[in-house]
């Protein structure tokens, strides 16, 4: 993820700067980047449209953590926040405060990067480090998250990788800890993109590990949650921003569904 935000970065018609993202992947020996040695055409594709996606959501999700700022929502949850370097780089209106969720060891290999960059948040940043199959609300409630003020929840690239059944608690977790006026980004893996993606990935790689995609009706699917929910597709979105599916990602399906959504 870090790699390719970075070489996004380097862009002159960037869709987003995160100038920390070097910075993680150099840690996690992913730079400079270099194409894998051994890489087929069609692993080239593949990698091309994860990469692409990345770069979509990044931008959709920014988008979406603005709009919450916006509309006055000052509390941000990264659910899964990995290498998310946005209470870095983005600007927050005073009060804002960006709790990031994820487990011991990424928070820890993030803050040794942050801590040798002299990295500075923009806002009150507070990691929690729990595993989101534990009872992680009450860790968040303890590190200071407020349910009965909104918040805007953020499941990045992270669904994709719990079974459905760990994706319904965690739904109904994040229910309970979201006063009305509330925001919601999600991505989802799309239809087949296990099949497509999951089945020819490389052991040890991101996408041998996904688990689960998005269900057939994902706006009903949240409603049932108690959202009013927006999908997207990253084509559409890609298209909004000015960077239309070109070859040869055009023949890929993209892996990801791009969720906004609200609670009344
Ligand atoms: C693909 S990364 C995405 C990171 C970040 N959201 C981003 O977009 O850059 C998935 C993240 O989810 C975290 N994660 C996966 N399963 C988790 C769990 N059960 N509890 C807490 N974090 C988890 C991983 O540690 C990893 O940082």
């Amino acid at each position: 993820m870090a790699k390719v935000r970075a070489l996004e970065t380097e862009r002159d018609n960037a869709l987003f700067r995160d100038p920390l993202a070097r910075a993680f992947a150099a840690a996690g020996g992913r730079w400079p980047a270099s194409p894998p040695l051994s890489e087929d055409e069609a692993a080239r594709r593949r990698r091309l449209a994860v990469s692409f996606s990345i770069v979509v959501r990044t931008r959709f999700l920014d988008d979406l953590l603005r709009e919450a700022s916006a509309s006055g929502v000052r509390q941000v949850v990264l659910l899964g926040a990995g290498m998310d370097s946005r209470a870095f780089r983005m600007e927050w209106p005073g009060g804002t405060r960006v709790f990031e969720v994820d487990t011991a060891a990424p928070l820890d290999f993030k803050a040794e990067v942050l801590r040798r960059e002299g990295a500075v948040a923009r806002c009150e940043r507070i990691t929690v480090a729990v595993d989101l199959r534990a009872d992680w609300p009450r860790a968040l409630s303890a590190a200071g998250h407020d349910p009965t003020a909104p918040t805007v929840w953020i499941a990045e690239g992270l669904l994709i990788y719990l079974p459905e059944d760990a994706v319904e608690l965690l739904l109904a977790r994040i229910g309970t800890q979201s006063a009305a006026g509330s925001r919601l980004g999600l991505t989802l893996g799309s239809r087949g993109v296990i099949e497509r993606f999951g089945a020819e990935a490389a052991p040890g790689s991101a996408a041998a590990l996904w688990v689960s995609e998005m269900p057939d009706d994902p706006v009903r699917w949240l409603a049932a949650h108690g959202w009013e929910a927006e999908s997207h597709t990253l084509r559409e979105r890609a298209a909004a921003y000015g960077r239309p599916m070109s070859s040869p990602e055009r023949r890929e399906e993209r892996p990801g569904g791009l969720i906004s959504a609200v609670r009344r």
